[in-house]
Protein backbone atom coordinates (compact mmCIF):
# COMPACT_ATOMS: atom_id res chain seq x y z
CA UNK A 1 0.00 0.00 0.00
CA UNK A 2 1.59 3.45 -1.30
CA UNK A 3 0.51 6.34 0.62
CA UNK A 4 1.07 10.25 0.02
CA UNK A 5 1.29 12.13 3.02
CA UNK A 6 0.52 15.70 2.18
CA UNK A 7 1.05 18.59 5.11
CA UNK A 8 0.05 22.00 5.43
CA UNK A 9 -1.13 22.77 2.05
CA UNK A 10 -2.95 26.14 2.61
CA UNK A 11 -4.94 25.65 -0.13
CA UNK A 12 -6.50 28.77 0.12
CA UNK A 13 -3.41 30.53 -1.14
CA UNK A 14 -3.07 28.37 -4.16
CA UNK A 15 -4.41 29.63 -7.32
CA UNK A 16 -6.20 27.57 -9.45
CA UNK A 17 -3.36 26.72 -11.95
CA UNK A 18 -1.24 25.71 -8.90
CA UNK A 19 -3.74 23.62 -7.72
CA UNK A 20 -3.99 21.48 -10.43
CA UNK A 21 -0.13 20.92 -11.24
CA UNK A 22 -0.38 19.97 -7.33
CA UNK A 23 -3.37 17.02 -8.01
CA UNK A 24 -1.22 15.67 -10.74
CA UNK A 25 1.88 15.51 -8.72
CA UNK A 26 -0.16 13.63 -6.24
CA UNK A 27 -1.26 11.48 -8.87
CA UNK A 28 2.30 10.99 -10.14
CA UNK A 29 3.26 9.41 -6.84
CA UNK A 30 0.68 6.39 -8.04
CA UNK A 31 -1.07 6.35 -4.38
CA UNK A 32 -3.59 3.85 -2.66
CA UNK A 33 -4.70 6.84 -0.46
CA UNK A 34 -3.74 10.12 1.04
CA UNK A 35 -3.15 11.41 4.33
CA UNK A 36 -3.22 15.23 5.30
CA UNK A 37 -1.79 16.35 8.47
CA UNK A 38 -3.42 19.62 8.96
CA UNK A 39 -3.42 23.11 7.36
CA UNK A 40 -5.35 22.52 4.84
CA UNK A 41 -7.13 25.75 3.74
CA UNK A 42 -9.59 27.71 6.26
CA UNK A 43 -12.57 27.31 8.02
CA UNK A 44 -14.82 28.79 5.43
CA UNK A 45 -13.21 26.90 2.75
CA UNK A 46 -11.89 23.67 3.99
CA UNK A 47 -14.90 21.66 3.27
CA UNK A 48 -14.96 22.82 -0.06
CA UNK A 49 -11.31 22.14 -0.58
CA UNK A 50 -11.64 18.37 0.76
CA UNK A 51 -14.88 17.68 -1.60
CA UNK A 52 -13.08 19.13 -5.12
CA UNK A 53 -9.46 17.24 -3.89
CA UNK A 54 -11.93 13.85 -2.81
CA UNK A 55 -13.34 14.54 -6.46
CA UNK A 56 -10.16 14.89 -8.00
CA UNK A 57 -7.70 11.98 -6.66
CA UNK A 58 -10.61 9.48 -6.67
CA UNK A 59 -8.31 7.29 -3.74
CA UNK A 60 -9.89 7.86 -0.18
CA UNK A 61 -8.54 10.93 1.48
CA UNK A 62 -7.80 10.44 5.43
CA UNK A 63 -6.87 13.60 7.34
CA UNK A 64 -6.64 15.50 10.47
CA UNK A 65 -7.30 19.60 10.97
CA UNK A 66 -4.70 22.17 11.87
CA UNK A 67 -5.36 25.52 13.56
CA UNK A 68 -5.73 27.43 10.14
CA UNK A 69 -8.35 25.14 9.41
CA UNK A 70 -10.42 26.94 11.78
CA UNK A 71 -10.00 30.74 10.92
CA UNK A 72 -13.06 32.81 10.29
CA UNK A 73 -15.04 29.97 12.39
CA UNK A 74 -15.05 28.35 15.41
CA UNK A 75 -13.06 24.81 16.09
CA UNK A 76 -16.91 23.33 16.60
CA UNK A 77 -18.81 24.65 13.98
CA UNK A 78 -15.59 23.75 11.56
CA UNK A 79 -15.34 20.32 12.88
CA UNK A 80 -19.16 19.89 12.86
CA UNK A 81 -19.14 20.73 9.16
CA UNK A 82 -16.09 18.49 8.05
CA UNK A 83 -17.91 15.72 10.26
CA UNK A 84 -20.72 16.61 8.13
CA UNK A 85 -19.29 16.71 4.65
CA UNK A 86 -17.28 12.95 5.89
CA UNK A 87 -20.42 11.31 6.64
CA UNK A 88 -21.78 12.28 3.32
CA UNK A 89 -18.66 11.58 1.20
CA UNK A 90 -17.51 7.88 1.83
CA UNK A 91 -13.86 8.92 0.56
CA UNK A 92 -13.43 11.56 2.96
CA UNK A 93 -11.70 10.11 6.36
CA UNK A 94 -11.94 13.04 9.27
CA UNK A 95 -9.43 11.02 11.54
CA UNK A 96 -10.36 13.18 14.72
CA UNK A 97 -13.89 11.80 14.73
CA UNK A 98 -12.72 7.87 13.71
CA UNK A 99 -11.18 4.98 15.37
CA UNK A 100 -8.42 2.91 14.31
CA UNK A 101 -8.37 2.29 10.84
CA UNK A 102 -7.01 -1.05 9.56
CA UNK A 103 -4.49 -0.12 6.30
CA UNK A 104 -3.22 -3.59 6.44
CA UNK A 105 -2.48 -7.02 7.70
CA UNK A 106 -1.49 -5.78 11.56
CA UNK A 107 -1.17 -2.21 10.69
CA UNK A 108 -3.64 0.82 11.93
CA UNK A 109 -4.20 4.42 11.28
CA UNK A 110 -5.61 7.23 14.04
CA UNK A 111 -4.88 10.40 14.20
CA UNK A 112 -6.24 13.43 16.22
CA UNK A 113 -5.71 17.04 14.99
CA UNK A 114 -4.09 18.55 18.35
CA UNK A 115 -3.15 21.96 19.48
CA UNK A 116 -0.29 23.77 20.65
CA UNK A 117 -0.86 23.18 23.95
CA UNK A 118 1.49 25.27 26.19
CA UNK A 119 2.74 22.62 28.26
CA UNK A 120 6.32 22.60 26.65
CA UNK A 121 7.97 25.39 27.16
CA UNK A 122 7.72 29.15 29.42
CA UNK A 123 3.99 30.57 27.87
CA UNK A 124 4.62 33.32 30.40
CA UNK A 125 7.81 34.55 29.45
CA UNK A 126 7.63 33.98 25.29
CA UNK A 127 6.81 36.83 23.13
CA UNK A 128 4.68 34.93 20.55
CA UNK A 129 1.64 35.24 20.13
CA UNK A 130 -0.14 33.63 16.92
CA UNK A 131 -2.38 34.73 14.35
CA UNK A 132 -5.09 32.08 16.04
CA UNK A 133 -6.09 33.95 18.55
CA UNK A 134 -7.87 37.17 16.59
CA UNK A 135 -8.55 34.21 13.68
CA UNK A 136 -10.38 31.93 15.40
CA UNK A 137 -13.92 32.35 17.18
CA UNK A 138 -13.14 30.05 20.36
CA UNK A 139 -10.10 32.49 21.29
CA UNK A 140 -11.68 36.11 19.88
CA UNK A 141 -14.14 35.01 22.53
CA UNK A 142 -11.78 34.33 25.37
CA UNK A 143 -10.48 36.98 27.95
CA UNK A 144 -6.51 36.43 26.96
CA UNK A 145 -5.70 35.98 29.96
CA UNK A 146 -7.88 32.91 29.59
CA UNK A 147 -5.99 31.42 26.56
CA UNK A 148 -3.24 29.27 28.28
CA UNK A 149 -6.08 27.26 29.88
CA UNK A 150 -7.88 27.56 26.56
CA UNK A 151 -4.73 25.59 24.97
CA UNK A 152 -3.94 23.36 27.64
CA UNK A 153 -8.07 22.13 27.52
CA UNK A 154 -7.53 22.01 23.54
CA UNK A 155 -4.38 19.61 24.22
CA UNK A 156 -6.20 17.26 26.54
CA UNK A 157 -9.56 17.01 25.38
CA UNK A 158 -7.26 15.61 21.69
CA UNK A 159 -4.76 13.90 23.69
CA UNK A 160 -7.88 12.33 25.52
CA UNK A 161 -9.67 11.07 22.55
CA UNK A 162 -6.31 9.75 21.12
CA UNK A 163 -6.07 7.65 24.58
CA UNK A 164 -9.61 5.80 23.04
CA UNK A 165 -8.25 5.55 19.70
CA UNK A 166 -5.00 3.98 20.30
CA UNK A 167 -6.57 1.59 23.49
CA UNK A 168 -8.54 -0.11 20.39
CA UNK A 169 -5.85 -1.00 18.53
CA UNK A 170 -5.87 -4.83 18.53
CA UNK A 171 -3.05 -6.92 20.71
CA UNK A 172 -1.41 -8.04 17.86
CA UNK A 173 -0.49 -5.17 15.84
CA UNK A 174 2.73 -4.97 14.43
CA UNK A 175 2.35 -1.03 13.22
CA UNK A 176 0.54 2.11 13.62
CA UNK A 177 0.43 4.91 11.95
CA UNK A 178 -0.32 8.20 13.66
CA UNK A 179 -1.62 11.61 12.12
CA UNK A 180 -1.50 14.89 13.95
CA UNK A 181 -0.74 18.30 12.90
CA UNK A 182 1.09 19.47 16.06
CA UNK A 183 4.23 18.11 16.63
CA UNK A 184 4.35 16.06 20.17
CA UNK A 185 7.22 16.43 21.11
CA UNK A 186 10.17 19.14 21.24
CA UNK A 187 12.31 17.22 19.69
CA UNK A 188 9.96 16.58 16.84
CA UNK A 189 9.81 20.41 16.44
CA UNK A 190 11.68 21.59 13.78
CA UNK A 191 12.72 25.08 12.67
CA UNK A 192 15.36 25.14 10.16
CA UNK A 193 17.10 22.11 11.34
CA UNK A 194 17.20 22.90 15.06
CA UNK A 195 14.02 22.22 17.69
CA UNK A 196 12.58 24.60 18.91
CA UNK A 197 13.14 26.94 22.07
CA UNK A 198 10.97 27.81 25.08
CA UNK A 199 9.50 30.70 23.39
CA UNK A 200 7.82 28.91 20.38
CA UNK A 201 7.11 25.59 22.31
CA UNK A 202 4.08 26.61 24.03
CA UNK A 203 2.59 27.14 20.34
CA UNK A 204 4.05 24.21 18.76
CA UNK A 205 4.19 21.26 20.82
CA UNK A 206 1.50 19.09 21.85
CA UNK A 207 2.98 17.81 24.84
CA UNK A 208 -0.54 16.08 26.02
CA UNK A 209 -0.76 14.18 22.75
CA UNK A 210 3.24 13.21 23.46
CA UNK A 211 3.00 11.48 26.68
CA UNK A 212 0.06 9.78 25.43
CA UNK A 213 2.27 8.45 22.67
CA UNK A 214 4.97 7.68 24.68
CA UNK A 215 3.09 5.93 27.74
CA UNK A 216 1.39 3.73 24.81
CA UNK A 217 4.97 2.93 23.10
CA UNK A 218 6.02 1.79 26.60
CA UNK A 219 3.17 -0.09 27.31
CA UNK A 220 3.19 -1.92 23.71
CA UNK A 221 7.12 -2.12 23.14
CA UNK A 222 6.05 -4.97 20.51
CA UNK A 223 4.57 -2.34 18.29
CA UNK A 224 6.23 0.11 16.04
CA UNK A 225 4.63 3.95 16.41
CA UNK A 226 5.01 6.41 13.25
CA UNK A 227 4.06 9.45 13.85
CA UNK A 228 3.14 12.26 10.99
CA UNK A 229 2.71 16.11 11.98
CA UNK A 230 3.19 19.10 10.23
CA UNK A 231 2.21 23.20 11.53
CA UNK A 232 6.31 24.22 12.05
CA UNK A 233 6.86 24.19 8.23
CA UNK A 234 9.83 22.57 8.72
CA UNK A 235 11.06 19.02 8.29
CA UNK A 236 13.03 16.48 10.50
CA UNK A 237 12.98 13.33 12.44
CA UNK A 238 12.74 12.35 15.87
CA UNK A 239 13.86 9.06 17.65
CA UNK A 240 12.09 9.20 20.70
CA UNK A 241 12.42 5.29 21.76
CA UNK A 242 12.81 2.62 19.82
CA UNK A 243 9.19 1.60 18.83
CA UNK A 244 8.22 5.39 18.24
CA UNK A 245 9.48 7.98 15.18
CA UNK A 246 8.29 11.15 14.53
CA UNK A 247 8.01 12.86 10.94
CA UNK A 248 7.63 16.63 10.91
CA UNK A 249 6.66 17.68 7.10
CA UNK A 250 8.14 20.73 5.35
CA UNK A 251 5.81 23.38 3.47
CA UNK A 252 5.77 26.52 1.35
CA UNK A 253 2.90 29.00 1.03
CA UNK A 254 1.56 29.19 -1.81
CA UNK A 255 3.37 25.78 -3.31
CA UNK A 256 1.83 22.73 -2.18
CA UNK A 257 3.67 19.62 -2.67
CA UNK A 258 3.96 15.77 -1.51
CA UNK A 259 6.17 15.00 1.45
CA UNK A 260 6.94 11.38 1.05
CA UNK A 261 4.92 8.56 -0.32
CA UNK A 262 4.22 6.24 2.87
CA UNK A 263 4.64 2.37 2.15
CA UNK A 264 3.16 -0.14 4.25
CA UNK A 265 4.46 -3.86 3.74
CA UNK A 266 2.84 -6.05 6.14
CA UNK A 267 4.95 -8.18 8.18
CA UNK A 268 3.42 -11.45 7.17
CA UNK A 269 4.22 -10.11 3.23
CA UNK A 270 7.88 -8.91 4.02
CA UNK A 271 8.75 -12.72 5.55
CA UNK A 272 7.05 -14.06 2.67
CA UNK A 273 9.35 -11.90 -0.39
CA UNK A 274 12.43 -12.35 1.68
CA UNK A 275 13.10 -8.68 2.76
CA UNK A 276 12.07 -8.77 7.07
CA UNK A 277 14.73 -6.25 7.76
CA UNK A 278 12.93 -3.12 6.59
CA UNK A 279 10.38 -1.18 8.15
CA UNK A 280 6.86 -2.03 8.16
CA UNK A 281 6.16 1.33 8.02
CA UNK A 282 8.39 3.32 5.58
CA UNK A 283 8.50 6.71 4.18
CA UNK A 284 10.16 7.66 0.72
CA UNK A 285 11.24 11.46 0.42
CA UNK A 286 12.85 13.06 -2.37
CA UNK A 287 10.28 11.80 -4.76
CA UNK A 288 11.27 12.06 -8.83
FE1 LIG B 1 0.70 25.39 8.40
FE1 LIG C 1 -0.49 24.92 11.74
Amino acid sequence: MRIAWITDPHLNHVSSHDWDQWSDRIASTQPDALLISGDISEGDDVVLQLRRLADTVAVPLYFVLGNHDFYQSSIARTRQAVIAASRELDALNYLTDLGPIPLADGVFLCGEDGWGDATIGNYEASFIRLNDFEQIDDFRETSPDRWKAKLQQLGAESAARLQVKLAAVPRDATDVLVATHIPPFRESCWYEGKTTDDNWAPFFVCGEIGQTLMEFCQQRSDCNTTVICGHTHHDGVATLRENLTVYTGAAVYGSPGVEAVIEITPRSQKQANGASDRPVVELVKNLA
